[in-house]
């Protein structure tokens, strides 16, 4: 099962061959001019240009062999030597009955699946979550089930910061005030935790007992490591339950820490193989290569305290995944800022041989901005806590559904749980929409909009068509056999078709924003068609059960492109 551009593809590249001409040029894209063609070919352009002839006449020569072909309805040149192809009903009715048998909704799976690890989410112990680690998390858990529902073996693991210097601060600033750790709250927590930072900045002397405290706890200090184990349990279940409110489910939540015992053995290997230098009082690892554009810093492995660094344990989580799942690729899912801290940690595992070129992936990201489009900040210039966040766009998505008169005859529970959904898809949406690279801009009223590319519109739309289903269970009328007839229809099949092109792109790209515009394309398709054919209300029924299977497969496309993006469509609205 091919989806049409690549059936198309053959035919034309049979004509290429058959002229004479390399058949790879024979590649067929989706059309630039919808309203023109479907599908187009430019081959013939840079056949012309190989060729040294004439574009317009081999594309002329290309249109006489395709003419008449079954899956065309028209074919034609345009311009200065394009393929303009138009899809035969026939076929789009087949591709469309495809789609909706297909357990993927038409989209295709990876010929060799692979086992990928997705390094995501990275909250800290005692840091509050805040819009960085939502990118990551909302980001981290797509591109995990995108990869999944592609074949691969997927595990996502949170990366939890459990071992660095902040664990010294904390240490520090519990042992100052005396607190009694079997009684210490996530609220201590957040608050020792910015105090020490602050104290640690102004307060050298302050700063050199919490690296004290660092090392000794990673050297196996008892007193410390209860007192580490405490930090870790409150933090970790808070955690736990934030994301989980958001739909993110980790399926490891190994840390920094888990990498620990791996260290020592790690360094003499390092050093065995001539890789670590010593550099006043550190060791490092140089990474710098020839022809780098600018000067990469070296990889600082062990501290002048005797200290395992953020670099450390990430090489040694290297070590320690090989030993247990042994990917074929990790995807670390980090804001962008920390691009060259991965270079360096990607270079040195390369270097020792513990992944081989292509094996470990920074899929960076940007940043959500404030008005101001400089990260986003409380009004009161704070960093904005993740819980607060979500409890914003729940109180403004409950404002919408009342305002757009949705829910109303829904017990106050389900109210509640629509509102939870609408507000996680307004946010998770709006940020998957962008590519992942670009920054964006928090905007409350747009992103919980019912109206426009939003995640509320998605849900909306996948909401009706579920309960025009409903409605037709009820009415006992069936789905049969699709014969696609109206422009409308056509339209709505040529999109249901393009569902593998998006998948494949958000695969190869690690980008589930062509997922993301891949739902909202047809969603307004669907809005379209629905408008304009009559489905319940037709008096043909072969043609009432031509639309219910098309919008169907609707459904079912919908629902996997919510899945993968991480959104959840409520029953009713
Ligand atoms: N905890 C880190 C932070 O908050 C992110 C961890 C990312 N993953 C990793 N393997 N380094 O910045």
């Amino acid at each position: 099962m091919s989806d049409i551009r690549a059936r198309l593809g053959s035919a034309v590249s049979a004509a290429f061959e058959a002229e004479g001409l390399d058949p790879s040029l024979g590649r067929v894209s989706a059309s630039d001019r919808p309203d023109l063609a479907d599908f187009q070919c430019n081959g013939a352009l840079a056949a012309a240009k190989a060729a040294r002839g004439n574009p317009r006449e081999i594309a002329s020569r290309l249109v006489a062999r395709l003419q008449g072909l079954p899956e065309l309805e028209a074919v034609e040149s345009a311009g200065p030597g394009f393929v303009n192809l138009k899809v035969a009903l026939g076929l789009l009715s087949e591709r469309a009955a495809e789609v909706a048998a297909s357990d993927l909704a038409g989209a295709s799976r990876v010929a060799a699946p692979r086992r990928v690890l997705v390094d995501y989410g990275g909250p800290n112990v005692a840091k509050p979550m805040h819009v960085g680690h939502l990118r990551a998390a909302i980001i981290g858990e797509s591109i995990k089930r995108l990869f999944r529902f592609r074949g691969d073996e997927v595990l996502g693991d949170a990366h939890f910061g459990d071992w660095g210097f902040q664990m010294g601060l904390l240490i520090t600033a519990v042992l100052d005030e005396g607190l009694d750790p079997a009684r210490l709250t996530l609220e201590d927590l957040e608050r020792l935790y910015p105090a020490a930072a602050a104290q640690a900045k102004a307060d050298p002397a302050f700063r050199d007992r919490a690296r004290k405290a660092t090392a000794e706890l990673q050297g196996g200090r008892a007193d410390y490591r209860a007192l580490w184990s405490r930090f870790v349990e409150v933090s970790r279940s808070a955690l736990k339950r934030e994301f989980h409110a958001l739909g993110v489910d980790f399926d490891l939540w190994k840390g920094e820490s888990d990498a620990d015992p791996l260290i020592p053995a790690m360094v003499e290997d390092l050093r065995a193989k001539g890789l670590l230098e010593h550099d006043q009082g550190a060791e490092i690892v140089r990474v710098a290569r020839e022809g780098d554009k600018r000067e990469l810093p070296p990889l600082l492995v062990v501290s002048s305290e005797g200290s395992a660094m953020y670099g450390t344990t990430d090489l040694a989580t290297i070590v320690d995944r090989r030993k247990s799942f042994d990917p074929d690729l990790i995807l670390y899912v980090v804001d962008q800022r920390q691009a060259d801290h991965f270079e360096q940690v990607f270079r040195a595992a390369a270097l020792a041989g513990y992944a081989r070129e292509g094996e470990l992936e920074h899929i960076g990201f940007g940043t959500m901005n404030g008005a101001d489009g400089k990260p986003f900040k409380t009004r009161e210039g704070g960093v904005l806590k993740l819980h607060d966040l979500i409890a914003m766009v729940t109180d403004k998505a409950r404002a919408r559904l009342r305002e757009a008169d949705l829910g109303a005859e829904l017990s106050p529970e389900a109210f509640e749980a629509t509102a939870h959904k609408v507000a996680v898809a307004a946010l998770k949406f709006a940020d998957l929409s962008n590519f992942r690279g670009t920054s964006y801009v928090f905007d409350l009223d747009r992103f919980t909009s019912f109206e426009g590319k939003t995640g509320p519109y998605l849900l909306y739309q996948t909401v009706r068509v579920k309960s025009l289903l409903r409605k037709a269970a009820e009415q006992g009328a069936e789905a049969g056999p699709i014969a696609v007839a109206e422009p409308a229809e056509r339209e709505l099949a040529l999109r249901l078709d393009a569902f593998d092109v998006a998948v494949c792109e958000a695969y190869d790209r690690r980008a589930p924003h062509a997922i993301a515009e891949h739902a909202y394309q047809l969603a307004q398709a669907f809005s379209r068609f629905y408008a304009a054919c009559p489905i319940l209300a037709v008096d043909l029924p072969g043609q009432r059960a031509s639309r219910l299977a098309l919008a169907q497969a609707v459904l079912k496309q919908l629902e996997l492109s919510l899945h993968i993006l991480g959104l959840e469509a409520p029953e009713r609205m």
